[in-house]
C-alpha cells in the first residue's frame, strides 16, 4: 500500500480538518474537503489562505509553495471516491459510524480510512463496517501544522499494513508517527492523566498552592504548571477526558477524576476562556516571593555527599570538592543533619526512625538546572535550607508530604508508562517519542527512569502506596519486574 501520491478526502472542515488538509496539501497532495455545515470548507480554506499569506509575509514560505498549496485543496459539497479518506468531524460514535457507512458505499475495496478521533475506540467505530481492517486512527494534534506527533491506531480489526501504510505517510509528511493499540486515551492522554492527578491530589489535601506546585515543575522543565496547563486546556475539557479515561477503564480507581476540578467546573471557572480558574486572567500565576542573595555555604565539621546515578552526579556537580559515598540514598550529610532526595517517605517519618530522631530535609527531585525545588523538614531547619541553595536550587518549603511535587508526579509518569507497555499500548521508544512531541515534555517517561533509576521510583511509589492506602499508587508489574 503505498499512499505517496494518494487522492485525499478529509471529512470536516473544523479546527482540526483544515489543519490536516494544509498538511497533506503542502505535502504535495490533492486534497478534497468536505463539511456538511454550508460553506465551512470554503470558509476553512479562506482561512487558510490569510495563515499562509502570513507565513509569506514572515518568509517562512515561498509566494509560489502557498499558491500551489491553496490550488491543491478543493472545497467539495458531496463525499468524494478518493484513496484516503481523513475523518475529522464531530466526537461521536454513531455520527461517525454513519459517515463510513456512507463512505463505503463509494469506496473502493482498498481505500484507507482514517479517523482522527481522540478518545473513541477506533476498534468499536469499525464495527459494522463492511471491511473493517481499512480503518484506522491517525490522530494529530493540535495545532496540525505545528505538532510533531502522529498517534497510529490501530483497533482489533486493523490490518497491519493500513496501520504501517499510515506510518509512512505521516513520516513523509515530516511528522513523527507512533505506532498505539486502540485502549483508553492511547498513549498521550493515558501517560499524561497523573500529571494533572497528582497536582490535584495536592490540592485536595491543601499541601501545596497552585503556583508552587506549577513552579516547581515549570522548574524541572516543563513548559507549563499542571495548574495553568489545565486553566489553558480548559477545566471542562480537561476533566471530560479525565472522566471517560476513568469510565473506559471501568472506574479503575487510579483514573479517578478529582472534586476539586469538579468544584471549578460546577462553578463555570473554567480557566483562561472564562477568566478564571486556579488563576484569574489575564494576570495568571502570581511569581513565587524571590529569594534574597545567595546564602553562603554554612559552616560544618563534615559534610558527605550520598548516592549513585544520575542525580547524585548532578549534586556531586555542584560540590565537586565533599567527600562521596555511594550510599543507598542521595543527599547530603552535613554533621547530624541529613539532606535527603525524597523517597516517598516524609521527613517526619525518616526522622522517626533515626537515632535521637535527629533532623531531616527532604527535597524534591531535581530535575532542572537549579530553579524552584520543593522540600520539607522533620523540625525547624530553615536555617539548613541554604544547603539546597548552596547545590544550586532556590527551596520551596511546603506541608511534609510523601514524594513532594515533582517526584510524585515522574513517579506517577514513569509508571504509567511502563503499564502502556506492559500491555501493548506502544513501545518504550514510542512512549518517550509521544509524550515529548504530543505534550512537550522536557523528557521521556523511560528517560527519566534511566536519569533516576528504576529502584527509587518504585520504592517511592510503594511508600505513596503505605501511606494512601488506595490503588493508585499500586506500581506496574513490568516496572516492578525491572528490579529482578
Ligand atoms: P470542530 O468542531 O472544530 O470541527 C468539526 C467539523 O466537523 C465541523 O466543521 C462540523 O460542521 C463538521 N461535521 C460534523 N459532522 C459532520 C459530518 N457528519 N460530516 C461532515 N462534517 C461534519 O472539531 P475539531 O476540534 O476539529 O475535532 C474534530 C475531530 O478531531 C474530533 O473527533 C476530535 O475529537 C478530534 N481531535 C480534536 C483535537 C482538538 O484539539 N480539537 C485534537 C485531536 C483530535
Amino acid at each position: 500500500m503505498n499512499l505517496d501520491n494518494a487522492r485525499i478526502l478529509v471529512v470536516g472542515a473544523g479546527l482540526m480538518g483544515a489543519g490536516i488538509a494544509q498538511v497533506a496539501a503542502q505535502a504535495g497532495h490533492e486534497v478534497a474537503l468536505f463539511d456538511t455545515r454550508d460553506g465551512a470548507a470554503a470558509a476553512a480554506k479562506t482561512k487558510l489562505a490569510a495563515t499562509l499569506e502570513g507565513l509569506v509575509a514572515k518568509g517562512r514560505l515561498t509566494a509560489e509553495a502557498a499558491a500551489a498549496t491553496l490550488t491543491r485543496i478543493t472545497p467539495v459539497a458531496a463525499l468524494q471516491p478518493v484513496d484516503l479518506v481523513i475523518e475529522a468531524i464531530v466526537e461521536n460514535l454513531d455520527i461517525k459510524r454513519a459517515l463510513f457507512a456512507e463512505l463505503e458505499a463509494l469506496l473502493s475495496d482498498d481505500a484507507i480510512i482514517a479517523t482522527n478521533t481522540s478518545s473513541i475506540s477506533v476498534t468499536a467505530l469499525a464495527r459494522g463496517m463492511k471491511r473493517p481492517e481499512r480503518l484506522v486512527g491517525m490522530h494529530f494534534f493540535n495545532p496540525v501544522p505545528l505538532m510533531k506527533l502522529v498517534e497510529v491506531v490501530s483497533g482489533l480489526g486493523t490490518d497491519s499494513h493500513v496501520a504501517q501504510a499510515i506510518e509512512t505517510l505521516a513520516a513523509r509528511w515530516g511528522k513523527t508517527p507512533v505506532h498505539t493499540r486502540s485502549t483508553p486515551g492511547f498513549i498521550v492522554n493515558r501517560i499524561a492523566r497523573p500529571y494533572y492527578a497528582e497536582a490535584l491530589m495536592l490540592l485536595q489535601d491543601r499541601v501545596a498552592r497552585p503556583e508552587m506546585i506549577d513552579a516547581c515543575l515549570r522548574a524541572a522543565g516543563f513548559r507549563m504548571g499542571p495548574c495553568e496547563l489545565m486553566d489553558l486546556i480548559g477545566h471542562d475539557t480537561n476533566f471530560a477526558v479525565t472522566n471517560s479515561v476513568f469510565a473506559a477503564n471501568f472506574y479503575d480507581r487510579r483514573f479517578t477524576p478529582s472534586l476539586v476540578q469538579q468544584e471549578l467546573v460546577d462553578a463555570g471557572f473554567l480557566g483562561r476562556k472564562s477568566g478564571r480558574g486556579f488563576y484569574r486572567y489575564p494576570e495568571g500565576a502570581p511569581a513565587l516571593p524571590a529569594l534574597g542573595a545567595k546564602p553562603s555555604r554554612p559552616s560544618a565539621r563534615r559534610v558527605v555527599l550520598h548516592g549513585r546515578g544520575g542525580i547524585a552526579d548532578r549534586l556531586a556537580a555542584a560540590l565537586p570538592d565533599v567527600e562521596r559515598q555511594s550510599s543507598e540514598w542521595t543527599g547530603l550529610e552535613v554533621d547530624r543533619l541529613q539532606i535527603r532526595l525524597t523517597d516517598g517517605r516524609t521527613a517526619n517519618q525518616i526522622a522517626a526512625l533515626r537515632e535521637f530522631h535527629a533532623p531531616v530535609v527532604v527535597f524534591d527531585l531535581p530535575l532542572g538546572d537549579g530553579g524552584d525545588l520543593a522540600c520539607a523538614c522533620s523540625g525547624n531547619l530553615a536555617d539548613h535550607l541554604a544547603w539546597l541553595a548552596v547545590l544550586g536550587f532556590t527551596p520551596r518549603p511546603m506541608v511534609d508530604t510523601p514524594g513532594l511535587i515533582v517526584a510524585r508526579t515522574i513517579a506517577m509518569l514513569v509508571n504509567e508508562a511502563h503499564d502502556a507497555v506492559q500491555q501493548g499500548v506502544c513501545s518504550e521508544e514510542g512512549a518517550d517519542a509521544a509524550m515529548k512531541l504530543g505534550v512537550n515534555y522536557p523528557a521521556g517517561p523511560f528517560e527519566w527512569a534511566a536519569l533516576w533509576g528504576e529502584r527509587p521510583i518504585v520504592d517511592l511509589l510503594d511508600a505513596l502506596d503505605a501511606y494512601y492506602r488506595g490503588e493508585r499508587y499500586r506500581v506496574s508489574p513490568y516496572l516492578r519486574n525491572l528490579l529482578t
